[in-house]
């Protein structure tokens, strides 16, 4: 099939489908396949054509399809968004694709359009796009921005409002969400000025899906700097999408979640059987619902939630810094198993066994992490959610935690042997407020998820926000 572009019409052509496309709002692109969409509507009434069952040759989308902007930075990774635009398009995603300088030394724009069913944008500075689609119509004609990989370089100019070229100037102007897929080397992902940057993003509402730990493509080099696999940038942004228009829409939700290891020399710590199931489920739920989530979790062996910004952690004390760095929050919800003491001295050497007595482990209380939220005269979330781990006398004890701690609601949970709820796929637990106790029947932990998550949908409504 021949190649025709704007580009090539006559002048007198040009401007009509210009004021036509300005009249609808629309690009002159988006105007031109209007057009071409109604005229071959109009043929199929007596052409029948058998419909193409590969969803990404399926061009044409309805008028209610989500856009995704995928912005490609320049890293190794960048061969795997040539995959992920198939993957967003099987969603049903119409996608763009705008592509940087150091992106094209790895994927051509000509791949990336091929793939996505248009000519890739590259240039800030090109009159012809400018005038057809430019940079703030890009920026402003999608519902979601995806940035995959985004670099060290593309994230720190992101976090300090460089516009330097289009796809700066692209993500400076828009004013839909932006989800970033990590893609780096380990140091420069662990290096403090990244650190900052993700930070700022993080506290400016950028979703993060990844880094995942790994294998570099540098030799003998492995660790967190792996960007995400196409499927679970596809899923963070079909939840970032799903929850554009979700009851919690613009809330921002802290969630704590799984152990914390208190360490006891290089090698030990004192951990707990928290699995981080429950913990995890309610962070994927409120970003399904449309929250900015950050997930503070210990260790634990669970993949990220879609569209969730997860800060690993390992101990109590880690774990209290990071909620503190996450606020200020509309909610925050401590679902953490959290050690109540570590050791009083942590040896700088792996404790010898051989000596005339076993060791004594001294301990020190941890900070208690609800409580201090709970309690903050300052940027204290509206509503506070404590869990409560009982092994005896559940809901007397949730009572007592309620007052003690001074949240607002306490979720309580049987974690006695008996019940199989740690590390289990199922809870049973009784939501515990001022206004009295709810038993909830036995459920998997990510009903309990979505029915908690709609209670606080309901508890956040309407305070003007
Ligand atoms: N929690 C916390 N920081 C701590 C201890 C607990 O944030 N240092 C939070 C948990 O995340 C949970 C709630 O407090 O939401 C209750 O935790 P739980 O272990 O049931 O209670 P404790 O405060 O540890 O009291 P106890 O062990 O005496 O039952």
């Amino acid at each position: 099939m021949p190649s025709l572009t704007v580009r090539q019409l006559d002048e007198k052509l040009k401007q009509r489908l210009r004021l036509r496309a300005a009249k609808h709002g629309r690009s002159v692109e988006d105007e031109v396949r209007t057009i071409l969409r109604a005229a071959a509507a109009d043929t199929d009434s007596f052409v029948r054509d058998e419909p193409s069952h590969d969803p990404a040759l399926a061009h044409d989308r309805p008028a209610s399809s989500k856009r995704v902007l995928l912005v490609i930075g320049g890293g190794i990774a960048a061969y795997k968004s040539l995959d992920l635009i198939r993957r967003l398009r099987e969603r049903g995603l119409v996608v763009r694709v705008v592509m940087t300088k150091a992106a094209q030394q790895f994927v051509t724009p000509l791949a990336a359009g091929a793939l996505s069913g248009e000519r890739a944008f590259t240039e800030l500075f090109d009159p012809a796009s400018e005038f057809d689609v430019g940079h703030i119509r890009l920026a402003r004609e999608c519902d979601l921005v995806v940035v995959a990989p985004a670099t060290a370089d593309l994230m720190a100019k992101m976090a300090n409002g460089l516009a330097s070229d289009l796809a700066t100037a692209v993500l400076l102007a828009t004013d839909k969400r932006i989800l970033l897929a990590p893609a780096m080397n380990p140091r420069m992902w662990a290096h403090k000025a990244t650190r900052r940057n993700l930070a700022q993003l993080v506290a400016d509402g950028v979703a993060i899906v990844g880094p995942n730990a790994g294998e570099m493509a540098e030799n003998n080099e492995a660790g967190l700097g792996r960007m995400a696999e196409p499927l679970e940038i596809a899923d963070a942004a079909g939840a970032l999408l799903a929850g554009a228009t979700g009851a919690l829409k613009g809330r921002r939700v802290v969630v704590t979640s799984g152990p914390t290891h208190e360490p006891i020399d290089p090698v030990r710590y004192i951990a707990n059987r928290s699995s981080g199931k429950q913990g995890h489920a309610i962070a994927a739920a409120a970003a399904a619902a449309g929250a900015q989530v950050t997930l503070v979790s210990g260790p634990v062996n669970l993949p990220d939630p879609p569209g969730v910004c997860v800060v690993r952690v390992e101990s109590a004390r880690d774990m209290q810094a990071a909620v503190e760095a996450a606020l200020p929050a509309d909610v925050a919800v401590f679902v953490a198993a959290v050690a109540d003491w570590r050791t009083a001295s942590v040896s700088g050497e792996k404790i010898k066994k051989g000596g005339a007595r076993a060791p004594t482990l001294a301990l020190t209380e941890n900070p208690d992490i609800l409580a201090s939220v709970a309690q903050r005269k300052a940027r204290r979330p509206k509503l506070v959610i404590g869990f409560a781990a009982e092994t005896e006398k559940v809901v007397e004890h949730a009572k007592a935690k309620l007052a003690r701690k001074g949240c607002d609601w306490i979720v309580a949970n049987d974690v006695s042997a008996e019940s199989g709820v740690m590390g289990g796929d199922d809870n049973a637990v009784h939501l515990v407020t001022a206004a009295g106790v709810e038993s909830w029947p036995a459920q998997s932990k990510d009903a309990v998820a979505a029915a908690l998550v709609a209670r606080i949908a309901e508890a956040v409504a309407g305070d003007g926000r």
